[in-house]
């Protein structure tokens, strides 16, 4: 399975120390949430610092599919003119997710919400991922789906046209469910209400409230109680898209890998629900400080400054894999550089990622001469103390984190890692390879990632 551009890569010890300041590009998170809640508010919202990667590019093209108005005015500077809550139109054609599972199930909680019909797919990755997770208590709004086997894209929608309310536990600790429920509740009236067993990102409650909405938060013995009271005008409000950690999070490793390194990456979205890699991180014993932190656009952020750490294997507790969700493939290359054991723990979500990330991180770490196992939902990885082998060819899976978390592990390994197609980088890091070189001083073409 591979993009429609295959583009193979592999990267190498660069033989110099990483050194530098750089910015990441926006959180796609927040991106994906600035462009839904600009196109449910009244007035114009103004985006800056929005991810222009391929996953964020489906959800604007598909707020314009559902009747908003959405310009980009400069370099990571949106402006999206809303329709109203409530006010979407029907799209006119098949609404293409591409590799995007965030865009398509939060958009499944706003078509539930309004009287329209529609037929959302996406790519060979998207359509293998599970959709019943959102469809099952989104039906309770009053919304009816038709979904192919198992619940996968293709699917039709036609959204309730009197939208009830969702009270709902969730079963799995997910914020792009948490996130549906809440985007389908702003079309019903009454109090929606989502319970989380395990706290999860919080960028869909955060943004609600600075356009307007009333939500309450509350920890209590059953797990995190999240209600929005429903039908509020949202008011457009500027966006400041913060450097997403999840990006953030390759330079971080890579700098912790090669030796003599020192990076810092500036302006980073560091919302505590995110953070889980700098807790496993600094518990390896990993030199890393954070400075300048301040709140802009109501989110954490701040530098993060990494210094290269021998480092040592952890126990990972399985609690912390909702803040972290997203960077267990580069730990793993961190656990496999590390000297000792390395087992992260509960990771059963990992397998409905954009590809099933767990055999894929496994299969990476195996390829390159890395001890590893998985066992139940744990991985176990046994570090090499700074010794890794390398010499393989990942299969990446159209899984742009994988690919990263190899090209990472390339620049301190033996042998030269290569990946079979890094195009899906671009759904999340544009930028990536160029902006890795640049640490390396060779942003050309003979940097260390280079093509394959
Ligand atoms: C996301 C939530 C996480 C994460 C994804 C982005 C979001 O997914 O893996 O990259 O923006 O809400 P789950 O909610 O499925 O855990």
């Amino acid at each position: 399975m591979s993009h429609p551009d295959r583009r193979p890569l592999k990267s190498h010890a660069p033989g110099t120390a990483l050194t530098g300041r750089l910015g990441v590009p926006g959180d796609k998170s927040i991106s994906h949430r600035a462009l839904m809640f600009g196109a449910l508010a009244v007035g114009t919202t103004e985006i800056s610092g929005l991810l222009e990667g391929e996953d964020v590019l489906r959800t604007a093209a598909a707020m314009r599919a559902l009747g908003a108005e959405v310009e980009r005015v400069g370099p990571g500077a949106w402006r999206v003119s809303g329709r109203g809550v409530g006010g979407l139109l029907e799209p006119a054609d098949v609404l293409d997710m591409g590799n995007s599972g965030t865009a398509a199930r939060l958009l499944l909680g706003l078509l539930a919400g309004h009287p329209v019909f529609a037929v959302m797919t996406g790519d060979a990755s998207l359509r293998k991922r599970p959709m019943k997770r959102v469809t099952d208590p989104l039906s309770a709004t009053g919304a009816a789906f038709w979904t192919r086997e198992g619940g996968r894209l293709p699917l039709a929608v036609r959204g309730a046209s009197d939208p009830l309310p969702i009270d709902y536990v969730l079963p799995v600790a997910s914020a792009q469910v948490k996130s549906a429920c809440l985007l389908a509740g702003l079309c019903a009236p009454g109090t929606t209400r989502v319970v989380e067993p395990e706290p999860t990102r919080d960028h869909t409650e955060n943004m609600l409230r600075h356009f307007g909405a009333t939500v309450s938060v509350t920890d209590t013995p059953a797990g995190r109680v999240v209600l929005l009271e429903g039908q509020p005008e949202l008011v457009a409000a500027a966006v400041l898209v913060p450097g997403d950690p999840s990006s953030a999070a390759f330079p971080i490793v890579a700098a912790l890998l090669v030796p003599g390194s020192r990076v810092v990456v500036e302006n980073v979205g560091l919302n505590l629900l995110r953070t889980g890699l700098v807790t496993t991180l600094r518990e390896m014993g990993a030199a890393l400080r954070v400075e300048n932190e301040r709140i802009a656009g109501g989110e954490a952020v701040g530098d993060i400054i990494a210094e290269y750490t021998e480092l040592s294997g952890v126990t990972v507790p399985p609690g912390r894999a909702p803040s972290m969700i997203d960077e267990y493939p580069v730990l793993a290359v961190a656990a496999a550089a590390a000297r000792g054991t390395t087992r992260m723990r509960g990771l059963a979500e990992l397998r409905v990622k954009e590809s099933d990330r767990l055999a894929a991180t496994f299969a990476l770490l195996s390829a390159n001469g890395i001890k590893a196992e998985i066992d139940g939902d744990d991985l176990i990885v046994h570090g090499t103390a700074g010794a890794m082998p390398g010499g393989g060819t990942v299969e990446t899976h159209m899984d742009h984190r994988i690919a990263m978390a190899a090209l990472v592990m390339g620049l301190a390994t033996r042998a030269p890692v290569a990946v079979d197609d890094a195009a899906f980088i671009d759904t999340s890091f544009p930028g990536f390879a160029a902006l890795m070189n640049g640490l390396a001083g060779n942003g050309g073409p003979g940097g260390p990632i280079s093509g394959a």
